[in-house]
């Protein structure tokens, strides 16, 4: 990302970002630096390295920037690694989660609030907007911001200018906005819950963060990176995985991403009574893998005959689809079937536009053939 790169134990290159955020005056809920002393992102897979390219080309133009993804993929740490790389680097970077904030607070803890606004209001108050002033206002979960309250950021956005609850006289701001979304907005558009010009505005520069089991070679480095890390905080002699607690990480499906990881990182720390990790302490049940071998639940269209898509064919759409079939769709026995990890699956699956829905059936996203 800034071109430093720290080696991997394994003697690949990580690409990394050190983010130090600088330190705020004045205390602000939305300021959650403190918990933020050295961020490092990690990646070497194709995916991430066009993560780290955006960010440093999106930092550099102090325009809105929309970072999508699953949840746990890294989204803040993206927000912060743009602040960090921007010429607004030595400005405070503030942080505020849409879905956190009662929908009757959020005008006043966006905005703030002038003396005697509402009852309560004893003295005036700077919103995360004015506490953003020079630096960078990370929108987390723009999604679940509430209606009414879209028009007044967009105002913002637009004019650079804001009012406090209660007050008459807008106030130039020149801070960069950030937002983060787990959901997609273009549903939420259409559920009426986003208004599509607020849409517009955020959404001039998007970064979309790949899930990590998309993130070919990546868990194995972000694995050892945890451990290295959790076992010196916690002072143990554990340093990693035996073969078959790496083949468990490596196949698992992750879906609540690098979050997910580090929690399982740290818990088998913890639980670790040799120097090597190993299958049992990373506490992976295999109904844990459940929730990625139901992906999205969508329409099912059958075969009158009752097989699903395509007979098998000597494409890989075929042979997966067969494989699938065969394997009674369990994923971990359909892989081991076609020689490729789990992970390796998934992408087939994408790849061939394949679809499983709640019951395992295959859906064809294909045009439909035409039916006896
Ligand atoms: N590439 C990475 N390298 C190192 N650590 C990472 C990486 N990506 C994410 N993390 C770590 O994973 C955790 C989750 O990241 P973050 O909070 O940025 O995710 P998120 O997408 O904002 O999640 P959510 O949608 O749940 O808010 C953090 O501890 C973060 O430091
Ligand atoms: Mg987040």
């Amino acid at each position: 990302m800034n071109g430093e790169t720290i080696p991997h134990q394994n003697g690949a290159a990580v690409a990394a970002s050190v983010v130090s955020p600088p330190a705020r005056d004045g205390g602000s809920a939305g300021d959650r630096n403190a918990g933020w002393p050295t961020v490092l992102m990690v990646g070497e897979s194709p995916a991430m390295l066009e993560v780290f390219d955006q960010i440093r080309r999106f930092a550099a133009c102090d325009v809105p920037v929309l970072i999508t993804g699953e949840s746990g993929t890294g989204k803040e740490l993206v927000a912060r690694a743009i602040h960090h790389h921007s010429g607004r680097a030595a400005g405070p970077f503030i942080a505020l989660n849409c879905a956190a904030v009662p929908a009757t607070l959020i005008a006043s803890e966006l905005f703030g609030y002038e003396k005697g606004a509402f009852t309560g209001a004893t003295a005036r108050k700077h919103g995360h907007v004015e506490h953003a002033q020079g630096g960078t206002l990370f929108l987390d979960e723009i999604g679940d911001m509430p209606f009414d309250l879209q028009g007044l950021l967009l105002r913002f956005l637009q004019e650079g200018e804001i009012l406090r609850v209660g007050g008459r006289r807008p106030i130039k701001i020149d801070a960069r906005v950030v937002a983060a979304t787990n959901v997609r907005l273009r549903e939420a558009i259409t559920a009426g819950k986003l208004r599509e010009d607020l849409y517009y505005r955020l959404n001039v520069l998007t970064i979309r963060l790949p899930p990590l089991r998309e993130r070919d070679g990546d868990i194995e480095i972000l694995a050892t990176c945890f451990l290295r890390e959790i076992a010196s905080e916690q002072g143990r002699q554990v340093h990693g995985f035996s073969p078959a607690a790496m083949d468990l990480l490596l196949n698992y499906g992750w879906p609540g991403n690098v979050r997910e990881l580090i929690a399982t990182i740290r818990r088998a720390v913890v639980l670790a009574d040799r120097p090597l990790i190993g299958v049992a302490d990373l506490r992976l049940e295999p109904e844990q893998t459940g929730p990625t071998e139901r992906p999205r639940p969508v329409p099912v269209r059958r075969r009158p005959n009752g097989t699903n898509l395509e007979p098998a064919s000597h494409t890989e759409r075929g042979a997966v689809v067969s494989a699938l079939e065969a394997n009674r769709f369990n994923m971990t026995r359909t892989a081991r079937a076609l020689g490729v990890s789990r992970a390796t699956l998934y992408r087939m699956l994408h790849r061939n536009q394949i679809e499983l829905d709640q019951q395992f059936l295959v859906r064809d996203s294909l045009p439909a053939a035409p039916e006896a």
